[in-house]
């Protein structure tokens, strides 16, 4: 007999022993999985094919009483029924091991609950918020700090994370850019793809790895005016483009899951669209995880005036590829009466069970349920002392040194006196971000105990004043101080008696993250004031911004001599912007989305396309695109960071001036560091095509190196190009590149000006 079938008919004898009462137990071999998850389907009634299609939240306390009017007991009844697939917000081994206790011994069939958790960035331990460490442009340390939040999740008893957002936005309005990888899909492919193996591994069934789940699917970031849960309207360029792209290389990185979105796009909510989840996903890329639709978005399709009832929601959802129900509860009341009155066919739900059972047999929870429910690996994991260096590496190098007038920065270590200023300078909860739902309140390192590691310098601190009034939490809004103003004086008399103030400025923690949209993008609150009135008494400012988006500042960026962006780093933060003002630590991150000058000019963003009147014809002539009171150009371009070293670009040659379809281009530099401090410039790669099918973007990002430099060292960097890395959706609807002409630009930024120019010809 050969072997393959012999296995398969040995898996399949050990499954005919697993009927009825019994739990479901895994087959011995794992080229069985698809035999036993069908044999395990169709052990299922229609009930339980729903219950695995359910989500709910853990809000209540799974360890104690049953709290009065909530329904909890209703949740648990579900549990036993197996009603119930998976649940999210169970967040320590105890809690899980009790609640998977409940569904395999009491369940008809036993099959183990999938434990979900938004695992955004970290634990316990908290990385940079995302778009923070997007600004590193460093994949292995982007995977690194995947990985050990797939430790300390997958130890603590989770074993799916709904992360990454892989969304791209042009929009800082929008709260949840600090979620995300920027505005660019070039380098959100590549973060998102480096987060999905991060969290996955190599192997979904290692107990401290987790699966991931890339979201939202699609066009949440383009929520019009920055307004979030609003509508998206963009066309097919765009789609493809421009949002796909970095879903698609998260599902070739093998992401195990994809969460829809809330959003509307061209007039169909992204829960109920076919086009997106069954056309796109499932069909043209051949995804074999499960769709996991967002929070309620189910039950939203009915607000947003796309179903009339739940019956109809639940109708819509599934036939348009939503696996999944999180928290809507409309599958679990409707599914089981629209496949019997043949509203939905029962192939559909066959289908998402064995998308999600095979999952679950991925995990291996079918071999053993408790497998990350260890309370002993749990404390040893979120112990491991080297949890701290990988956060910190990732929280240095995500930091970007956007100004250094006078090379005020790095600070000297000895016999200064040291003004600390402003109300995140001792903050220890801020820096942690707004999604650190598990956390320690108050866990990071504030700037003010990072300082006091040096101790050559004497460093006073002075709030000057409040940002917060009143409470913070990530449910409710955050109330910004408006009227407190007491503390400056005495601000303003340390500034006046210091060498140099450092003025930590900024967004809270809780000013950015879901639900978390602003229209105006100054500093919130006093600070600005604060900063000016500083400023008036001592010129010598270092201003540490922190802050989940793009500021407009521009009072800033012309006055003040030294700006260093250090979003919200986690634990980690202060130790990290410590070693950077001191030089222990040579700045090197660089902006993954463009600062505007003001909110008039969102969105603002550095691949845009041309307009037919780029520029201004003289004369003082109205007709071209402008604005008659700002220009058009950014306050900081994407890509744009600098360095207590100084790079320069010369010698830019390419190996041929015409590409042909199966040959390379390669393209050479010559980096130099012309000063004496070692350091790592970020060069970038550039695209212009002329012309298209379609109008093209002024430039693309198709390339990226981090290179570090000895003081006074050079070197030639070479990148390559195929006719592959020019292709784009076309006026064909297709992925091709297109002949014709094309410029490369090389440099530090997205205004690199060193420039040469190519054809393709295929
Ligand atoms: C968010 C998702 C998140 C989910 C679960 C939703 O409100 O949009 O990104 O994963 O909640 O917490």
């Amino acid at each position: 007999m050969k072997a393959s079938l012999f296995i398969f008919l040995s898996a399949l004898a050990s499954l005919n022993g697993l009927f009825a009462q019994q739990p479901a137990q895994p087959p011995t071999d794992d080229n069985s999985r698809n035999a036993f998850i069908r044999e395990l389907l169709s052990r299922m009634t229609l009930e339980e094919k729903v219950g695995q299609m359910n989500q709910y939240n853990g809000f209540w306390d799974v360890t104690g009483p049953v709290p009065e009017n909530g329904d909890a007991e209703r949740k648990y009844e579900d549990l036993r029924n197996g009603r119930v697939g998976s649940m999210l917000n169970i967040t320590n081994t105890a809690d899980t091991r009790r609640l998977q206790e409940i569904v395999v011994n009491e369940s008809r069939l036993g099959i183990p609950l999938l434990f979900g958790q938004d695992v955004i960035h970290g634990l316990k331990t908290t990385s940079p918020i995302p778009l923070a460490e997007a600004a590193s442009w460093d994949l292995e340390a982007i995977r690194n700090s995947a990985r050990l939040a797939a430790r300390e999740a997958a130890a603590s008893g989770i074993h799916w994370t709904f992360a990454p957002m892989v969304d791209i936005s042009r929009d800082p309005r929008w709260g949840r850019v600090m979620e995300g990888a920027g505005e660019d899909p070039y380098l959100g492919s590549l973060v998102g793809a480096a987060r999905v193996r991060g969290f996955q591994g190599d192997d979904l069934s290692d107990p401290l790895t987790i699966a991931a789940c890339l979201k939202h699917f699609a066009g949440y970031g383009f929520a019009e005016g920055g307004r979030d849960y609003n509508t998206a309207d963009f066309g097919l360029s765009t789609l493809y483009n421009v949002v796909l792209p970095p879903f698609k290389a998260g599902v070739e990185a093998g992401a195990a899951t994809v969460m829809n979105s809330f959003n509307v796009l061209n007039g169909i909510p992204a829960t109920a669209d076919r086009f997106l989840q069954r056309d796109i996903l499932k069909g043209a890329w051949g995804f074999d995880g499960f769709v996991v639709s967002d929070w309620g978005s189910i039950g939203e399709l009915i607000p947003h005036g796309y179903a009339a009832d739940r019956n109809e929601a639940a109708q819509q959802a599934i036939l348009a590829g939503s696996d999944m129900d999180m928290e809507s509860g409309m599958y679990l009341s409707e599914l089981p009466s629209l496949v019997r009155s043949g509203k939905v066919p029962e192939a559909l739900v066959d289908e998402a069970v064995l998308r999600i059972l095979g999952l679950k047999y991925d995990l291996g929870l079918f071999e053993d349920p408790f497998r990350y429910s260890d309370a002993e690996r749990e404390k040893q994991v979120l112990a491991d002392p080297s949890r701290l260096e990988t956060v910190r590496d990732m929280a240095r190098k995500s930091i970007v040194l956007l100004k250094n007038e006078g090379n005020l920065l790095p600070l000297s270590k000895d016999g200064l006196s040291i003004g600390l200023i402003g109300p995140l300078a001792g903050d220890t909860d801020s820096p942690l971000g707004s999604w650190r739902l598990t956390s320690d309140p108050n866990s990071a390192v504030s700037v003010a105990q990072g300082l006091a590691a040096y101790t050559g310098n004497r460093v006073a601190y002075e709030q000057g004043v409040p940002l917060v009034e009143g409470e913070t939490a990530f449910v409710f809004e955050t109330k910004i101080n408006t009227t407190d103003r007491s503390g400056i004086p005495t601000a303003v008399a340390l500034a006046r008696e210091s060498d140099v103030v450092v003025l930590v400025l900024g967004e809270h923690g809780f000013q950015s993250g879901e639900g978390r949209s602003r229209t105006d993008l100054g500093l919130p609150g006093l600070q600005q004031e604060l900063l000016e009135a500083v400023y008036a008494v001592n010129r010598n400012v270092v201003l540490v911004l922190m802050n989940g988006r793009p500021l407009t500042i521009n009072w800033a960026a012309e006055n003040v001599p030294a700006i260093v962006e250090a979003w919200h780093l986690g634990t980690e933060s202060g130790n990290a912007i410590a070693e950077v003002l001191y030089g222990d630590y040579n700045p090197s991150g660089k902006l993954p989305m463009t600062f505007p000058k003001s909110v008039g000019q969102i969105p603002l963003y550095y691949s845009h396309l041309s307009t037919g009147r780029p520029e201004y014809p003289g004369d003082n002539l109205v007709f071209w695109s402008h604005y008659m009171d700002q220009d058009n150009g950014p306050l900081f371009a994407f890509g744009h960071g600098l360095s207590y070293s100084d790079f320069a670009y010369s010698d830019l040659r390419l190996s041929t001036p015409e590409l042909s379809g199966t040959g390379s281009l390669e393209i050479r530099v010559r980096l130099e560091n012309k000063s004496t401090v070692g350091g790592t410039e970020i060069a970038q790669l550039y695209v212009r095509d002329h012309f298209g099918s379609r109008a093209r973007p002024v430039r693309e990002l198709k390339g990226f190196q981090k290179v570090y430099l000895e003081g006074g060292a050079s070197r030639e960097i070479t990148f390559t190009l195929t006719a592959e890395d020019l292709a784009y959706y076309t006026a064909n609807n297709r992925w091709e590149a297109e002949d014709g002409q094309f410029s490369v630009f090389v440099g530090g930024s997205s205004q690199a000006d060193l420039k040469a120019d190519f054809s393709l010809k295929q």
